[in-house]
Formats: structure tokens, C-alpha cells, sequence
């Protein structure tokens, strides 16, 4: 009976508990109705006489033991868990997994608007559906131009006089025609045009446009406006060409080179080798469109100048295929996510 005393007190001394599980053995091995302090009291009976007073001291103080053991480690395994529960910051954001992010076109449009409004260029909107003299004829297209042809031009079926605008320069006439000098604005927004979709082409892209209309405005503000924005976009050493060009609404026209942003100028396989990627049009604006417009062109001259967006954002981001842009996968616009 000692021996069993000794071993339980033994027992006793040595636990060792981690969870409430092991806690809730520990209360049947010694504490319980079944458990092995009953089995020393039901024994107890058994014992000599004379040993009983001993015995039973023994035995008791072994009990009391028992439960201060575990009334402390219940204590201990509460105030663990109530711990562990004062980790969980609560005050703390919760964490957006899902988040969307902007569009690479928006991102670009953003940034090339962000770009001409520090230099005082306002934004100004128009239809997407426009009549045949904003798109062409107030831009001086000649009636039998090639651009006006069913190829180039989605025209409405019931009224060939109405289009989807296949330029934003049509914007610029309507800012022309309710504004007189000083102007100076950018239209971005979506054109059309009926062109077989591939990797360099695609029926609905996205454009910025830029007017500037004063007096004597030269083609040395064209020059330094667009130096000024290849800068921004594309680093503090781009380098720009002007090639001479046509556009029926401008004259002088040109088409506007960037140093490869890639290579450095120095030739690789995105600037086919030539050191430069062209990225927009622009040229004086033709006198015959500030008269269509109501502007005195004996008073006034301007700039203007266009370039696609996507062009922009396929050349800074080396993109290989425009069509990327439109399929909204979102393993590519992942990409993207934080680009603003
Ligand atoms: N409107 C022309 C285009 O869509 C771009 C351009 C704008 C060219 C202004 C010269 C001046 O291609």
C-alpha cells in the first residue's frame, strides 16, 4: 500500500501536460470515481489496524495533492489558450486577396494625360459616334480620300453620313468650334476602325490626342512639347526624330521616332535593329481646318499631334501582341496590378 502511495505521489510530481486532452486523462487516472486514489480508499479497508491512522494521513494529503496539481494546471491551460487569443490582432486590416487593379491601357492613358496636364494641357471629350464633317471633312480629307472608304470606317448602315470616329481629332474640331485661342487641350478616348484583328492591329483601340492653338505657335513648341513628354514616358535620355509625313490636316506633317528605350539606340530585335520606334503623328495644323472650324488663320497657328495608346503601352512594357490587351486573361493583367 505505501509502495502504491509512494509511486502515485511519484507520478504525481513528474506530470508533465500540454493539452486540455491530456489534462482530462489525468483527472480519470487519479481523480475519477474509477480512478487510483478511489482504488487506495476502497482499499484502505484492508489495511492493519494499527498502520490505518498512517495510512490514511497518507492517503489523503496524496489526494489534496492531486487536485492542487490539477486545479493549477486547468489554471495554466486557460490562461495559455486566453494568451494565445490576445495574439490575434483584431485592429488589424483585413488582408484583400481578390483585389483588382487598373487596366495597362488605363494606366497608360493615365499616364501620358498625367503627363501634358502638368504642361497645361486640359482634357476635353466627345461622341464616339460622329457625323462625316467632324471625322473628315472639317480635317480638310478631300471627298474621294481613301480613309472615308467602307475599309478603313465603320459607318452607320442607314445614314453613310454617320461614323464610329476613326480618329479623336474629331474632339479637337468640336473644342475648335465653341473655343476661341488660347487653346490647348488633349482628347483621349476610344476609335474605331475596320481593320483585320492581329498582333499589331485591331478594330477598337485608344488614342490621345493634342491641340495647341495661339498666336505664333511654331513648329519649335511642337519640337520641344513632345521632347518634354518622350522625356517623361520614357526616361530623362530619350532622344526623338522627326521623319516627314502627310496627314490631310496637318502641314508641315511628320512622324514622330523615339531613341529604343530597350536598347538604347544602339539596335536590337524591338527596334528591328534601327535604334528608333515610332510612336506618333503630329505637324502644324493645316490653315484650311482653323478656318472650317471658325478660327482666323491670318491670326492664329497651332500644333497638333496623335498616338495610340496601346502602341505606347506595348513599347513600354514589351508587349509583343496587341491583342493582350483585349482578352482580359488574368495571368497578364496580374502583371500589371500596382502599375499606378
Ligand atoms: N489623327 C491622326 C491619326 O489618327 C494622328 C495625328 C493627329 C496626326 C494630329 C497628326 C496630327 O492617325
Amino acid at each position: 500500500m505505501k509502495n502504491r502511495i509512494e509511486d502515485l505521489k511519484k507520478q504525481l510530481e513528474e506530470i508533465s501536460i500540454e493539452s486540455a486532452e491530456q489534462l482530462e486523462e489525468f483527472r480519470l487516472k487519479f481523480l475519477s470515481k474509477k480512478g487510483q486514489l478511489q482504488g487506495l480508499f476502497e482499499d484502505f479497508k484492508n489495511v492493519a489496524k494499527e498502520d490505518k491512522p498512517l495510512v490514511g494521513n497518507l492517503i489523503n494529503l496524496l489526494k489534496n495533492q492531486a487536485q492542487e496539481v490539477y486545479n493549477e494546471l486547468k489554471d495554466r491551460l486557460q490562461t495559455q489558450e486566453v494568451g494565445h487569443e490576445k495574439s490575434i490582432d483584431l485592429s488589424r486590416p483585413v488582408e484583400f486577396s481578390h483585389q483588382g487593379a487598373r487596366h495597362p491601357i488605363s494606366v497608360v492613358r493615365k499616364e501620358i494625360v498625367d503627363i501634358f496636364n502638368r504642361i497645361g494641357f486640359v482634357i476635353s471629350e466627345g461622341p464616339e459616334v460622329e457625323d462625316d464633317f467632324h471625322v473628315f471633312t472639317a480635317l480638310n480629307f478631300p471627298q474621294e480620300h481613301p480613309a472615308r472608304d467602307m475599309q478603313d470606317t465603320f459607318f452607320i448602315e442607314k445614314n453613310p453620313d454617320i461614323a464610329l470616329r476613326t480618329h479623336t481629332s474629331s474632339v479637337q474640331v468640336r473644342v475648335m468650334e465653341s473655343q476661341q485661342p488660347p487653346i490647348r487641350t488633349i482628347s483621349p478616348g476610344r476609335v474605331f476602325r475596320n481593320e483585320a484583328i492581329s498582333a499589331r492591329a485591331h478594330c477598337i483601340f485608344h488614342q490621345v490626342e493634342g491641340l495647341y492653338v495661339d498666336k505664333n505657335v511654331s513648329f519649335a513648341d511642337l519640337k520641344q512639347t513632345l521632347l518634354y513628354f518622350a522625356k517623361e514616358m520614357f526616361g530623362e535620355d530619350t532622344k526623338i526624330r522627326l521623319r516627314p509625313s502627310y496627314f490631310p490636316f496637318t502641314e508641315p506633317s511628320a512622324e514622330m521616332d523615339v531613341s529604343c528605350n530597350i536598347c538604347g539606340g544602339k539596335g536590337c530585335n524591338v527596334c528591328k535593329y534601327s535604334g528608333w520606334l515610332e510612336i506618333l503623328g503630329c505637324g502644324m495644323v493645316d490653315p484650311n481646318v482653323l478656318t472650317n472650324c471658325g478660327i482666323d488663320a491670318t491670326e492664329y497657328s497651332g500644333f497638333a499631334f496623335g498616338m495610340g495608346v496601346e502602341r505606347i503601352a506595348m513599347l513600354k512594357y514589351q508587349v509583343k501582341d496587341l491583342r493582350l490587351f483585349f482578352e482580359n486573361d488574368k495571368r497578364f493583367l496580374d502583371q500589371f496590378s500596382g502599375a499606378y
